[in-house]
């Protein structure tokens, strides 16, 4: 071995981490899992196939640095890690209202399980949360001050309030046990390894004019959303996992460029080349009407700003589904 290739072993060695990914099986968890793995970390990979499923990780199922253990999260866990990445939680209505108990047991236990155990080996540990905490937004854009309006008993708050209680949590063992924690703010992201059924607007209208079938767009469709290419989340999260103990959050990720879900829907046809037509159905229950980010925060603190736009996004996210819908 010449010098070039020691210096090289020795560098790889002591950036290396150990770094705990729960829900990595799941959309976002298994491109978090990528991105670790190709920066040369250890990564334990957490999942009990809720929501998520092999497939998504298993092109790296051989990988020497990539560990997978099949747990629920709302019972303890006792590894030795690094970082904690907390994504554990099914995101979307249709699966958080499958088991609404259970959904509040996973992030309100969960994250007093990965809290404690971040306690027990110093762990640094990042919570994925969700801009479901702002419900249905008086501000508009939402700030990371703006405290949210959410319904406490309706249909979505096993997810909402759940996702809130974990935040107090975060906060409370950073005050109380001097934890380094950071929380971020996820808004819709959308790309490959969605899940197909899952009920989210651009998974369905994909999946839907795919094949030919009629696009469901609740409402009059002028409802807006923001959508963040998957890549530029997974950047943003790992930016804050390493910003300075000092900066906890919780901060806004997400593209704030707006459309309404009738433009989406419009955009998927036409990207798609379908034929499908537009039908629309009641809105679901305390669907929020806006949706977008402010992202001051997280361009001062993480120096990001998304750079995938709609248009590349969607075409990278319909030649998946594509080959998805083939198999
Ligand atoms: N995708 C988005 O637009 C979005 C937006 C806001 C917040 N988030 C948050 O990001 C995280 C990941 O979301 P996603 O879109 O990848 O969803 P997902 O459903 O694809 O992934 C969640 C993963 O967690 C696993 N899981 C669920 N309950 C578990 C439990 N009790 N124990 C262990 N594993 C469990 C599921 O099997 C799945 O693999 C979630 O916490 C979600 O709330 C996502």
């Amino acid at each position: 071995m010449d010098h070039t290739q020691v210096k090289q072993t020795h560098r790889t060695y002591h950036h290396q981490k150990r770094i705990l990914v729960t829900g990595g099986a799941g959309f976002l968890g298994s491109h978090l899992c990528d991105h670790l793995l190709a920066d040369g970390h250890d990564v334990l990979c957490v999942d009990n196939f809720f929501t998520g499923n092999k497939q998504n990780i298993r092109h790296i199922l051989q990988n020497a640095n990539f560990e997978f253990l099949r747990h629920d999260i709302t019972f303890p866990l006792y590894v030795e890690v690094d970082d904690i990445y907390n994504l554990a939680c099914p995101a979307s209505p249709i699966h958080y209202q499958f088991d609404p108990v259970q959904t509040t047991k996973t992030s309100v236990h969960g994250a007093i399980n990965v809290l404690g155990l971040a306690k027990r080996v110093k762990a640094k540990v990042l919570q994925a949360s969700t801009s479901e905490i702002y419900g249905d937004p008086h501000q508009h854009p939402q700030q990371e001050a703006y405290w949210g309006n959410v319904n406490p008993i309706g249909l979505r708050a096993c997810y909402d309030e759940g996702k809130r209680c974990a935040e107090t949590l975060f906060f409370d063992y950073h005050r109380q046990h001097h934890l380094r924690i950071k929380v971020a703010r996820i808004f819709n992201t959308y790309g490959p390894h969605m899940h197909p059924n899952d009920g989210r607007v651009v998974s369905s209208f994909i999946v839907q004019a795919l094949k030919g079938e009629p696009i469901t767009v609740f409402g009059d469709g002028s409802q807006s959303r923001s959508f963040c290419y998957v890549d530029d989340l997974i950047d943003a999260m790992v930016k804050l996992m390493n910003t300075p103990d000092d900066f906890t959050g919780p901060v806004n990720i997400g593209n704030p460029d707006e459309y309404s879900v009738l433009e989406l829907a419009r955009n998927i046809i036409r990207l798609t080349g379908s034929k499908s037509q537009i039908i629309h159905k009641p809105l679901p229950e305390d669907d929020p009407l806006k949706r977008k980010p402010d992202i001051t925060m997280a361009k001062k603190h993480l120096g990001w700003t998304p750079k995938i736009g709609l248009e590349e996004g969607l075409e990278k996210t319909i030649a998946y589904f594509r080959a998805f819908i083939q198999k």
